[in-house]
């Protein structure tokens, strides 16, 4: 039975590759940072909770003594390395917390990877926010696209990303970077726009608040679904080569199309209910994404399945769901 390590086991995509994998047969292991309400620490858990395969223990990218002896423990085939502070408006309010959690947790884990495990797979979880503003001449950023992040986030994410190509180089060790672009499920918390959109749109539709407040309405990016991005995640580890590949859908939406789209799937008035803050914009904002994910399917043979407008259906359901049990 293989056995697969996840940083970031609780997180959308932790909880989406911990399925995955135990369907596969792996015996999947994953840490969990402490919080002081312990249900929370496995919110996105439940479905998998308790299952004979699923071992948890408590370990933090800032603290390289848990990682050393939860590696030591488990001595993991594969580790997926998806922990971190991930919500880039937050990164300009804690830069620092932010670098080094996404940046030096990475390098902490893969010192420890490299003294204790050296022989173990390894998953980057890389982004597109890497990119900026840098767009090449065709409207898509790809794995060649020049890095110009514009954000602390995205400052860390380059760290991340360029110590494990120097480790893989240096110390051949496999080390996979997936430059994932956005990718959203009703597991995605709901201070992202996607989920934050579905979520206020229900609540309005209820009576349970009158406004959706957003920032900058212009910017596009490229959505998927974390199902889809998870398997991709994966399939990086099954190649026989240690690689960097983009995961992106291609199509490209801006916020202002995601409100529409949900809207009037609710049969909501934009006029009466959106309103913007400068509080939801960055100071430096990233405007355009759409990626190229040529390489990922001519090599991988991966490839999305569900489309935009099917994940906005899921995450509305989801909410309405959520708020009609008699529990809320
Ligand atoms: P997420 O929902 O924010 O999950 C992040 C996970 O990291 C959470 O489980 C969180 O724990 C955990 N974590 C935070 N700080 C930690 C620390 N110091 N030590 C250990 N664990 C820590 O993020 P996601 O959407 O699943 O994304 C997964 C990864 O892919 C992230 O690295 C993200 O930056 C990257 N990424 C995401 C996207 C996207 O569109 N979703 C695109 C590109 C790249 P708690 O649950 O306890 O908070
Ligand atoms: N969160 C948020 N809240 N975003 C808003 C809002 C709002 O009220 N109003 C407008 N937006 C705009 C943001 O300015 C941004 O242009 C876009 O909506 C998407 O914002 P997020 O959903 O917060 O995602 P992100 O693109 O900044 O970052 C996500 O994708 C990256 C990959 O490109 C995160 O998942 C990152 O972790 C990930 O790396």
């Amino acid at each position: 039975m293989k056995k697969a390590l996840i940083t970031g086991i609780n997180g959308q995509d932790g909880s989406y590759l911990t399925e995955f994998l135990l369907d596969k047969g792996y015996e999947v292991w994953g840490i969990l940072k402490r919080n002081s309400v312990s249900e929370n620490q496995t919110y996105r858990l439940q479905s998998v909770y308790g299952h004979p395969h699923l071992k948890l223990e408590y370990a933090d990218l800032l603290d390289m003594a848990s990682l050393v002896r939860v590696l030591q423990l488990v001595q993991p085939d594969e580790i997926y390395n998806l922990a971190a502070q991930s919500h880039v408006r937050i990164s300009f309010d804690q830069p620092l917390y932010t670098a080094e959690i996404t940046g030096l947790g990475t390098l902490r884990l893969l010192e420890a990877v490299r003294l204790i495990c050296p022989s173990a797979k390894i998953y980057q979880a890389s982004s597109s926010e890497m990119f900026g503003n840098n767009i090449d001449e065709d409207g898509f950023q790809r794995e060649t696209t020049a890095l110009h992040p514009v954000s602390p986030y995205g400052c860390a994410k380059v760290f991340s990303h360029n110590i494990c190509k120097n480790y893989r180089n240096a110390y051949g060790m496999f080390i996979s970077n997936g430059i994932l672009f956005n990718h959203e499920s009703p597991r995605r918390g709901s201070n992202f726009v996607t989920n934050k959109v579905a979520k206020e749109a229900v609540r309005i539709k209820l009576g349970k608040a009158d406004h959706l407040v957003l920032g900058n309405l212009e910017a596009t990016r490229d959505w998927g679904h974390a199902k889809d991005y998870v398997q991709a995640m994966w399939m990086m580890l099954q190649h026989d080569q240690a690689d960097d590949f983009v995961c992106a859908t291609g199509k490209s939406h801006s916020v202002q199309y995601l409100v529409d789209y949900v809207f009037q799937r609710l049969g909501l008035d934009k006029e009466k209910h959106l309103k913007t803050d400068q509080k939801f914009y960055r100071p430096e904002e990233l405007k355009d994404l759409k990626g190229d994910a040529s390489k990922a399917k001519r090599i991988l043979g991966w490839q999305p399945s569900i489309s935009f407008e099917q994940m906005m259906d899921e995450m509305v359901d989801y909410w309405m769901e959520f708020y009609q049990n008699p529990q809320w």
